[in-house]
This record gives C-alpha cells, structure tokens and sequence, in this order.
C-alpha cells in the first residue's frame, strides 16, 4: 500500500504529470523536458527526481546524456503509471501543445542524426544501400514468427527501431540495443508514435549487453553479425539473454562475392553460409530450425533456432522406508 501512495502522491501535480505523458511517448533528457514545457532545468530536474524516486521512471545514463522513460509496463510501478495516464484525456490542450512541442524535438533530433550521417558519406538503412527487398525480407519475418504472444523482444544493433516499430502489435516490451548514439536518435524519433509506448532503445554493445540472463523471449540478430569481429561471441551473449526455449532469429545475407561491401560498407564478413550459423547456434546451445530465404540482389537469409531448456535436475529417489 505504501508503494501505491508513493506513486499517487508523486503523480498528483500538473507539472509531473504532463512528464509522465510525455515518457509515455518516448525517452527524453531534462534538457529536452525543459524546451517541451518551456520550465527551467533546476525546477524540472526536482520534479524529476521525484518521479524516478517514486519508481514512476527510469534514468539510463548514456555519456553525458541522462535519459528518462517510464519503467516497462511488467513492473507494478510501470502498470501503476501506464493505467493512470489512459485516464487523461487525449484531446486536453496542454497535453496536446506538449505534444506537439515534443515531435519538434525529436524531429529536430532525428534531423541532427540524419545530417550526421550524411557528413560522414555513411547510410544509416543498409538495405536500402544495397538495394535490398526490405519489404519482402519484413514480410518473411512476420510470416517465420507467431501471430501474437511474442513477449519480451530484444533487437541487437536496432539501428533506426525498424524492426520494433514492425513487431510492436505482437510483443509484450521490446527493447532496442545500439552502439551508435545517432542511430538511437532516429529509433527514438522513429518510436515516439501512439501504441509504441513499450518500445524502448538504450546504447549497448552486442558482446556486452547491458541486460540480465534470460530475460527475453525473442532476440533479434537482422543485418548486425557482417559486422561482427567475433560473431560466436555477438552469438553467445544474445543466446545469454534468452531464456529457456526462447527464440533467436538472425537476418543475414548468405556467402556473397560483392567484395566492395568490405570498403564500402564496412563489413567484416561477405554473409555468411548455412552450416556455418548453424555451428554457432550449436556451439551456444541453441537448437537451429531450417532457414528462410528472400532473393535478391543479394540473397538475405532467416535464421532461426531455439534455446534449450535447462536439464531438470534428477530427483534423488527415496529410499524405501520398508
Ligand atoms: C546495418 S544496421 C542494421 C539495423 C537494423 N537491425 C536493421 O535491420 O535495419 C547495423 C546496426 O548495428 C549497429 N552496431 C554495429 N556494431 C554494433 C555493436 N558492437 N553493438 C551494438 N550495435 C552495433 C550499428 O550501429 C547499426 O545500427
């Protein structure tokens, strides 16, 4: 009960308030809060700083950057917040101003993103790059997974949150992990639509995933290990974070002979061979089902495989009393 009142008493301001409906849209920083609302930084820092004491958000820290978002809805602080937030009324003209304010922001966010990008001669949608048949390659995934019930997804190397934005009708949460800040710029723009609200991204590594052991259902691997060094090891920290009999699926291009992805994309490696996923998936214990595949200009496989469940340990068998 006492955790309850913290949480009402915290929400029960118009300022906090419109914070948490403006988390529901996505992750901000106090400095963009500051520029939404048009308060100072001090005065919102203070509000904050009780909303996240009360459990109602959650920082994440990501170099000088401190992040805010509501906690995912499984905890009883995320519920608490996400049912009194469809309490307020969609059309209130503060919270739709706020709105408003807040899609510059991320626009201008995803603008940034995209600029630096451009000044660095790189693209940020390889498939595009590459002339590669996303839709088609969308189609085969949706098709290859179960119509609902996903649960708890995490996507490697997310790039621009594509992929969540696709799955977000069939999964519980979905998490995205990247390494570059201006990708996770345009998946936050990307993500901060209505019904998006359980998607979220955070800067990761793919060989040490901020994240507990077994605590998704479905990792996602698309167009990330031709760039892994060390692709058993990408490999053995997703199959760490699945839990038993969860799914791993990774999208690739199969062996190729287009030696200028190497310069021009950097790519470590020119697809990759079914025997050889196959190998790594055995090696971190995963049990592969047949692949998937969409032509194209360059072939893109689907690779599935499923996690073990743990060996139920034996039970000692009792010794008979007679
Ligand atoms: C070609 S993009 C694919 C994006 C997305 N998965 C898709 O299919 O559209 C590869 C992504 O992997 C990310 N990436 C590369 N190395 C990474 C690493 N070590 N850890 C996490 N992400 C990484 C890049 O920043 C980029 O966003």
């Amino acid at each position: 009960m006492e955790e309850l009142l913290t949480g009402l008493r915290a929400c029960a301001e118009p300022t906090r308030l419109r914070l948490l409906a403006l988390a529901a849209r996505g992750a901000f920083c106090v400095m963009d809060f500051a520029d939404i609302l048009g308060q100072s930084q001090p005065r919102l820092s203070r509000h904050l700083r009780l909303l996240v004491e009360a459990g109602l958000l959650e920082r994440q820290r990501e170099g000088a950057n401190v992040w805010l978002a509501l906690p995912q809805a499984a905890t009883p602080a995320g519920s608490l917040v996400r049912s009194l937030l469809a309490r307020l009324p969609e059309d209130d003209a503060c919270l739709v101003a706020d709105r408003r304010h807040a899609a510059r922001v991320l626009a201008d966010r995803a603008r940034i993103a995209s600029e630096s990008f451009r000044s660095k001669g790189a693209d940020w949608d390889e498939m595009r790059a590459l002339g590669l048949p996303a839709a088609a390659v969308e189609h085969a995934l949706l098709a290859a997974l179960p119509a609902v019930d996903l649960g708890r997804v995490l996507d490697i190397g997310t790039g621009t949150g594509a992929l969540l934005e696709v799955l977000a009708p069939r999964i519980d949460s979905g998490l995205g992990i990247d390494a570059s800040r201006q990708m996770l710029a345009l998946a936050r723009a990307r993500l901060a639509k209505p019904g998006l609200g359980h998607c979220a991204v955070r800067l990761g590594d793919m060989y040490r995933l901020p994240l507990p052991d077994a605590a998704f259902d479905l990792v996602v691997l698309q167009m990330i290990l031709h760039y892994a060094e060390d692709p058993a090891a990408a490999m053995a920290e997703a199959a760490r974070v699945l839990r038993p009999r969860g799914r791993l699926l990774v999208v690739d291009l199969a062996a190729h002979g287009r030696a200028e992805c190497r310069e021009r994309l950097a790519h470590r490696w020119l697809g990759f061979a079914d025997d050889r996923i196959a190998d790594l998936f055995r090696t971190v214990g995963l049990a592969p089902s047949p692949a998937i595949s969409v032509p194209g200009p360059l072939e893109i496989r689907l690779w599935g495989a499923t996690s073990l469940a743990p060996v139920a340990a034996k039970q000692p068998e009792l010794e008979s009393t007679q």
